[in-house]
C-alpha cells in the first residue's frame, strides 16, 4: 500500500507532507510555473557584506533570467533567509527553504562553516546546493550533491605562498619569514592558514609565528606583540574583513611596518580599513578591472543599479545562479535529482568569474588574482593559473 502511494506521488507529483522528497518545482508538472531557487546567506551580522553582496549578483541575473523568458519558460523565484552569519541559524533556513519553499535548489553559502552545515540537510534531502564562494575543501565532502562556483583553499595557499616567495622582478615580494594569525573560529581561516604554510614551507619559506584568535575579539596586543619579537617579514591573515580591519589597525599601532597578506575573505575590508590596509595584498576570485566583454558588461550594468562595482562575492552569486539556469536546461527533467546530474556534468561554462567546468569533487578548478588594496579600491598585481 504504502508502496503504491509513493508511485502516485511519485507519478502525479502531488505535494505529500509524509515523502521525503518533493520535486522541488512547485506542484504537478502541468502546474509548474514557476522555479524556487533557495538562498541562505548573512544578510546581517558581522559578515553582512558577504550576504547582500552574493544577493544582488543573484538578484540581477533571476532579473535577466525572468526578463528573457525564464527557463523552459518558467520564471525563476528567489526566496532569501538570512542566517545572520551563525551556523546556529543555517539548520533552519535550509531546511525551511526545502520543506516549505520546496527549492528546486540551494544557493549558499559564502562562508565556509556555515556551507558544510547548510550542505549536510541539503544532502539528507536530496536537494542539489552550491556554494558562489566557500573555498574549505570540506563544504563539497558533505556529499555529491553539494556543488561550488569557486576554487578551494589548497590553490589559494599556494597563490599567496607564490606571491609572497616569488622574486620582485617576477612580480612578487622576494621575502620568506611570514607571521601567521588565525581565526579558530572558522574552519576557512584554519584550512587555509595551513595550506598557505605547506606552499610556503615547499617555496622556501619560513613561518616565524604562529597565533590565534577568536573572530570578533578586539584586542590583538598579546598575539601582535608575540609577533614583533619574532621579526617577519610579512604578515598572513586568512580571516573575515571586519576582524581584519581591527587587527590591521592594531599592527600598524604596535609600529608593525611590514607587509600584510591575506585571502579571499578580507574582500571589502578596503572600505573600513583605512589608512591600515593600504598597500596590503589579497588572493581573490576576479577582478571588476578585468578586461574580458562578459567581466566589463557585468561591472556596468551592476555598476548603473548599486553606485559601486561588483566585488567577487557579487560575481560568484551571479555565477552560481547562471550555472544552475544551465543545468535545469541540459536536465531530462525539472527535479532535484536530474539538475544533480546535470550540475555535475558542467563543463566549459563561460561565467564572470572565469570558465567552469565542475570536476568529479564537485569544485570548480579556475585561476585566482591577487589585488593590492589602494584607497578605497584595488589593483591587480598578480594572476596565477591552476596548478
Ligand atoms: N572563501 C571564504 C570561505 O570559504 C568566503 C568568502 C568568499 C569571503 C569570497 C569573501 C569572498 O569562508
Amino acid at each position: 500500500m504504502r508502496n503504491a502511494f509513493l508511485i502516485a506521488a511519485l507519478a502525479f507529483g502531488f505535494a505529500c507532507s509524509s515523502c521525503k522528497k518533493d520535486d522541488g518545482a512547485g506542484g504537478k508538472p502541468a502546474e509548474m510555473t514557476e522555479i524556487v531557487v533557495g538562498e541562505y546567506g548573512s544578510m546581517t551580522g558581522s559578515e553582512a557584506t558577504f550576504g547582500q553582496s552574493t544577493h544582488n549578483g543573484l538578484t540581477m541575473a533571476v532579473e535577466e533570467i525572468n526578463s528573457t523568458g525564464g527557463i523552459k519558460g518558467k520564471k525563476v523565484r528567489l526566496v532569501n533567509y538570512d542566517d545572520q552569519g551563525k551556523t546556529s541559524e543555517v539548520g533552519t533556513a535550509v531546511t525551511r527553504l526545502i520543506t516549505n519553499d520546496h527549492a528546486l535548489a540551494i544557493i549558499g553559502e559564502v562562508a565556509s562553516s556555515l556551507s558544510i552545515a547548510g550542505g549536510q540537510i541539503a544532502q539528507q534531502h536530496g536537494v542539489p546546493m552550491i556554494s558562489p564562494s566557500s573555498t574549505n575543501p570540506k563544504v563539497t565532502e558533505t556529499g555529491d550533491y553539494v556543488f561550488r562556483v569557486c576554487f578551494i583553499d589548497p590553490f589559494q595557499g599556494y597563490v599567496m605562498a607564490r606571491f609572497a616567495t616569488d622574486a620582485k622582478d617576477k612580480s612578487g615580494l622576494g621575502l620568506k619569514k611570514v607571521a601567521i594569525l588565525i581565526d579558530q573560529r572558522q574552519a576557512y581561516a584554519q584550512g587555509l592558514a595551513k595550506n598557505f604554510e605547506d606552499s610556503l614551507v615547499k617555496l622556501g619559506g619560513t613561518v616565524v609565528a604562529k597565533e590565534s584568535y577568536q573572530g570578533g575579539d578586539q584586542d590583538f596586543s598579546a598575539q601582535l606583540t608575540r609577533f614583533k619579537g619574532a621579526s617577519p617579514e610579512a604578515i598572513y591573515i586568512p580571516g573575515y574583513y571586519t576582524d581584519v580591519a581591527n587587527i590591521a589597525k592594531q599592527v600598524r599601532g604596535i609600529g608593525l611596518t611590514v607587509p600584510l597578506l591575506g585571502g579571499d575573505g578580507w574582500e571589502s575590508v578596503q572600505d573600513i580599513g583605512g589608512d591600515a590596509i593600504q598597500g596590503a595584498f589579497y588572493s581573490n576570485h576576479y577582478s571588476s578591472d578585468e578586461n574580458r566583454p562578459e567581466v566589463r558588461n557585468f561591472v556596468d550594468k551592476y555598476t548603473k543599479l548599486h553606485g559601486k562595482a561588483p566585488d567577487s562575492m557579487s560575481a560568484l552569486g551571479y555565477d552560481a545562479m547562471m550555472i544552475l539556469k544551465n543545468a535545469i536546461e541540459h536536465a531530462a527533467t525539472i527535479d532535484h535529482k536530474a539538475v544533480r546530474d546535470a550540475l555535475a556534468a558542467t563543463k566549459d561554462f563561460q561565467a564572470i568569474t572565469g570558465r567552469i567546468s565542475i570536476d568529479a569533487n564537485r569544485n570548480a578548478t579556475k585561476p585566482a588574482v591577487v589585488l593590492k588594496i589602494v584607497g578605497k579600491s584595488t589593483q591587480t598585481a598578480a594572476s596565477i593559473a591552476p596548478l
